[in-house]
């Protein structure tokens, strides 16, 4: 469905509830940005590109970040609509838990633009509680993952590790179904464990090592993120064993320093889920004030980085 500022002015006061606020043409405005944690390079870059792009617009940005914790995004966000910004870009850490402030949101009478992690359907509606999503397709790229590892088996039967993303978030919801999907249609390959490592360097290499010594037979690690798989590849050395070789890693995000272990050959794929989103969210944003219809997502477009390809594509990542 597409929507527009225009619309939601035609159908009623900017203020009704359980509709789409609109936005006015405005020279500057006031936004509000709602990170969920700035310990990894992929918020940090993510948050750097959204005030990067503010300050060439000349826009007011208000940032908060939740500290990896859902409670705290939650009262950050109630923050920013008692500041009343004019639109709130929102990261949500958890799906549900983020869906009934995204409606005082829009029940205050700011358009909420979802950056990066989305909300299911279930708990809060594109085009009615929220404008739109801009992000990555968390499914295809488990999917990518699963078709590269099967082509590259070589002729090993795979018993994979899948170090999952946080709980509730729907990158790890998705990135494991699209894995999961791909995998179960090649047998005998199987994921032996999976389990959550909250996106999180230190509790993947941790988590790596206990699992290493249950499951000896292990000789796959795919990841939900850089972070956790720059943490298993210390875990794997740290037991004595080659990562990249005794153990291939897989994972996703595409930060400098996995693509650098791509070509150091011990992380052996990883798929891109691109940080850098304030050109497109500042453009959304400026769009929809214009009256430009939207639909219920943005799909960021998301390279992979192979042996062949991490050199061409070391200096661009982030
Ligand atoms: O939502 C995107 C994920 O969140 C990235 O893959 C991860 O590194 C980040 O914390």
């Amino acid at each position: 469905m597409q929507r527009s500022a225009n619309c939601a002015l035609l159908a009623g006061s900017v203020l009704a509830k359980g509709m789409l606020p609109s936005l006015t043409q405005q020279a500057t405005y006031r936004v509000g940005f709602a990170q969920t944690e700035s310990d990894n390079p992929w918020r940090v870059a993510q948050t750097a590109s959204m005030k990067d792009e503010a300050k060439r617009l000349g826009f007011d940005l208000s940032y908060t970040d939740a500290q990896g914790s859902t409670a705290k995004q939650v009262a950050d966000v109630r923050s920013l609509i008692a500041k009343r910004v004019d639109v709130l870009f929102l990261s949500p850490r958890e799906d549900k838990a983020l869906a009934p402030v995204v409606k005082e949101a829009r029940d205050a009478g700011i358009p909420v633009i979802l950056l990066d992690r989305t909300i299911n359907a279930q708990y809060a509606v594109p085009g009615r509680d929220y404008l739109t999503f801009i992000g990555s397709d968390f499914v295809k790229e488990g999917g990518r993952v699963a078709t590269w590892l099967v082509n590259n088996a070589r002729g090993k039967k795979l018993n994979i590790i899948e170090l999952e993303g946080t709980v509730g978030a729907t990158p790890t919801i998705d990135r494991k179904r699209g894995f999961d999907w791909v995998l179960a249609q090649y047998p005998p390959h199987k994921i032996v464990v999976s389990q959550s490592a909250d996106f999180s360097r230190d509790k993947g290499r941790q988590l790596t090592e206990l699992l290493l010594e249950k499951y000896p037979e292990a000789n796959v690690i795919y990841a939900h993120n850089d972070e956790m798989a720059i943490g298993a590849v210390a875990a794997i050395e740290a037991a004595g064993k080659k990562p990249g070789k005794d153990i291939m890693v897989l994972s996703i995000d595409g930060g400098k320093e996995a693509v650098k272990l791509v070509l150091d050959g011990k992380i052996n794929y990883v798929v891109e889920c691109n940080p850098r989103f304030g050109p497109e969210a500042f453009k959304t944003l400026q769009g929809y004030a214009k009256g430009k219809s939207y639909g219920d997502k943005i799909v960021n477009q998301d390279r992979d980085y192979t042996p062949q390809t991490a050199k061409a594509g070391l200096s661009s990542a982030y």
